[in-house]
């Protein structure tokens, strides 16, 4: 993937309907290489959409999302955008890992059966070399001992970091987070942050959508507020968190203080 002026992720005035309902109403942001974005922002305020439009979970109707400088989900032609066929979505996709709040692990397959099913599957890995990267995946997240255990054996925390590993497997260029903490009890939330906190170190590119303010504090590069289907504010965090450049992201942050 290259990159267009230094940006990993450049998203230009997207706007996404739901039927009638506009959900993204023109959201622009731009992630360089290495670094890590929050999003917060109240329920309802199009975060998980626009992380969903990212990946091609689902499809916006306006504006544009380039990763790596490949326009996602369509080609331009002369201004018109045509959606890219199925296949060719696929492949952008396997370069951008996504992390859910639910932990969307497969059920009936064990830790480390979940972590090599896709690179061997879509990347053609043997399986010994899949395996071979999973349980260095495994080490990394702390979970070497779980290897052999199915999801259901594991706590909600140990469930994410597995996901994690397995959304690492498939080596994205980009990873994306939403809300990946809510589900959890306090005690299993921090290990679980201090694993993405660790990939954040390790340079990858990640955009959080989080209520862990504390987290985007110290782990960001910039934070941002969605409001809307907009981007209200953005900021360094010292800048962010410390002036609130904004009325909406300080009457926000009184509703979660
Ligand atoms: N699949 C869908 N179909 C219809 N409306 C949706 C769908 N997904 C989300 N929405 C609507 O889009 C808006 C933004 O939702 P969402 O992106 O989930 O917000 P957030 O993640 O910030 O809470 C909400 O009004 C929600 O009801
Ligand atoms: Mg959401």
């Amino acid at each position: 993937m290259t990159d267009v002026d230094g940006a990993l992720v450049r998203a230009e005035n997207v706007h996404k309907w739901f039927g009638q309902n506009e959900v993204l109403k023109g959201v622009s942001l731009h992630v360089g290489r290495g670094e890590v974005l929050s999003i917060i922002g109240p329920s309802g305020s199009g975060k998980s959409t626009f992380l969903r439009c990212i990946n091609q979970l689902e499809t916006y109707q306006k504006g544009r999302i380039h990763v790596g400088g490949e326009l996602i989900g369509f080609e331009d032609r002369g201004g018109r955008l045509v959606p890219l066929p199925n296949r060719r979505i696929v492949a952008q996709r396997r370069n951008i890992g996504m992390v859910f709040q639910q932990f969307n692990l497969f059920w009936h397959m064990t830790v480390l059966e979940n972590i090599i099913e896709a690179p061997m599957l879509v990347l053609g890995q043997r399986r010994v070399e899949a395996e071979a990267t999973a349980m260095a995946l495994l080490e990394r997240v702390g979970l070497s001992e779980k290897a052999h255990a199915y999801p259901m054996k594991l706590s909600g925390g140990q469930q994410q970091r597995a996901a994690i590993a397995r959304a690492l497997a498939m080596k994205p260029d980009l990873m994306l987070f939403d809300e990946p903490t809510s589900a959890l009890d306090p005690e299993t939330t921090g290990e679980v942050l201090n694993v993405i906190a660790d990939l954040a170190r390790s340079g990858m590119t990640m955009i959080v959508v989080t209520h862990e303010m504390a987290f985007a504090r110290q782990v960001s590069d910039r934070v941002v507020l969605m409001e809307d289907g907009k981007v209200d504010c953005e900021a360094d965090p010292e800048t962010f968190f410390r002036d609130q450049p904004s009325a909406r992201l300080k009457a926000f942050l009184a509703t979660i203080h």
